[in-house]
């Protein structure tokens, strides 16, 4: 029995990333009560979850040999591919773009709700526009009370938003960019098929790529060198901060209180993918404790691939990098 026919045409959904505010993609309510609950603006897409190979391939005017090659392999998993999208496709998920965003979650109960419903699901991650991302039931609940149901799948398993890919296809070649990194890296993807990679990304193509994003309720400060003392820093971060506009790419920066007193640091596991699986759900811990500011300090272990992901959401939620 369908779940999402009926208002509020919502529901969260665990997946093993983060949690997501899904909707069937034939609701125009469903829709519409996505972008209107997140505050989302309408130029930013939505990936479409499905539970079948099929069912991406229909929402598809060009299924590549590159694209079926990546989804056998990393299917059901963290991986999102935007492709050239079919005519039939509701113009609100795509933000009126030629391509459409796909993932085949691996949560059992992600794939049981798109399966029961018959039909895939919209699905952003279920946090206000710019905030930070859902890991549990009780964040997608902290933030939007009883406006919809969630369903409970416990903590996510990868904890970072998947890896969103997009494939060009150039005559025989494929060009491939990373349009936002995650758990599925770069090398993962070149041990199974060869694709030309892009570094630069299209703004216009890829209009989900604001400054900044996942910000906590009080103010992260990313720290490149640990060993600044204390009060040098605090002199940075109150200059700096004077300088900051109150809302960069539509994203609200808040200011801390600048006496700086109540300092938190966030602290994470030295290995890559169980600091990403404790991220989110830390610096919201931190954050209702209500600090004037939170540190991250960057330390000589966070290097390589197994950080790449993590770091692009720890550079996006802080309010300044000094
Ligand atoms: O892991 C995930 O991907 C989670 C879970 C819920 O599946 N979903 C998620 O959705 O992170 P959201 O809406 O928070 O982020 C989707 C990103 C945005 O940056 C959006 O701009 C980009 O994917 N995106 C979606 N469709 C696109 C398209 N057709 N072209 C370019 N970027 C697209
Ligand atoms: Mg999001």
């Amino acid at each position: 029995m369908s779940r999402l026919q009926n208002p509020p045409f919502v529901i969260g959904m665990p997946t093993e990333t983060v949690y997501g505010l899904a909707a069937r993609i034939d609701s125009e309510q469903g829709i519409a009560a996505i972008f209107r609950l997140k505050e989302r603006p309408f130029f930013d897409p939505l990936i479409v979850h499905v539970a079948s190979i099929d069912q991406a391939r229909a929402l598809t005017s060009d299924w590549t040999p590159v694209a079926d090659i990546l989804v056998r392999r990393f299917w059901p998993g963290p991986l999102t591919l935007v492709l050239p999208k079919d005519g039939s496709i509701n113009p609100m998920i795509t933000s009126g773009l030629d391509t459409v965003g796909l993932r085949m979650p691996r949560h059992p109960k992600a794939l049981e709700l798109i399966e029961s419903e018959g039909v895939p699901l919209a699905a952003p991650s279920a946090n206000k526009f710019g905030k930070t991302s859902p890991t549990s039931a009780a964040h997608v609940l902290s933030e939007f009370g009883s406006a919809f149901e969630v369903i409970d799948g416990g903590e996510c398993e990868v904890g970072l938003e998947s890896t969103v890919l997009s494939l060009v296809q150039k005559g025989t070649e494929t060009e491939a960019t990373i349009l936002r990194p995650g758990a599925i890296s770069r090398s993962a993807i070149d041990k199974v098929v060869r694709v030309r990679w892009r570094e630069n990304i299209d703004k216009r193509l890829a209009p989900g790529q604001m400054k900044h994003h996942y910000m906590p309720a009080v103010p992260l400060i990313f720290v490149r060198n640990p060993n600044e003392k204390i009060e040098t820093l605090k002199e940075t971060i109150r200059q700096k901060f004077s300088e900051l506009p109150k809302e960069i790419d539509g994203v609200r920066i808040i200011q801390p209180n600048l006496s700086l007193h109540n300092i938190r640091t966030l602290e994470l596991a030295h290995e890559g993918a169980l600091a990403a699986r404790q991220f989110y759900s830390r610096l919201r811990e931190l954050a209702e404790k209500k600090p004037d500011l939170i540190i991250f300090y960057q330390e000589t272990h966070h290097h390589g691939e197994d950080w790449e992901a993590l770091f692009d959401r720890l550079t996006k939620a802080a309010s300044l990098v000094v």
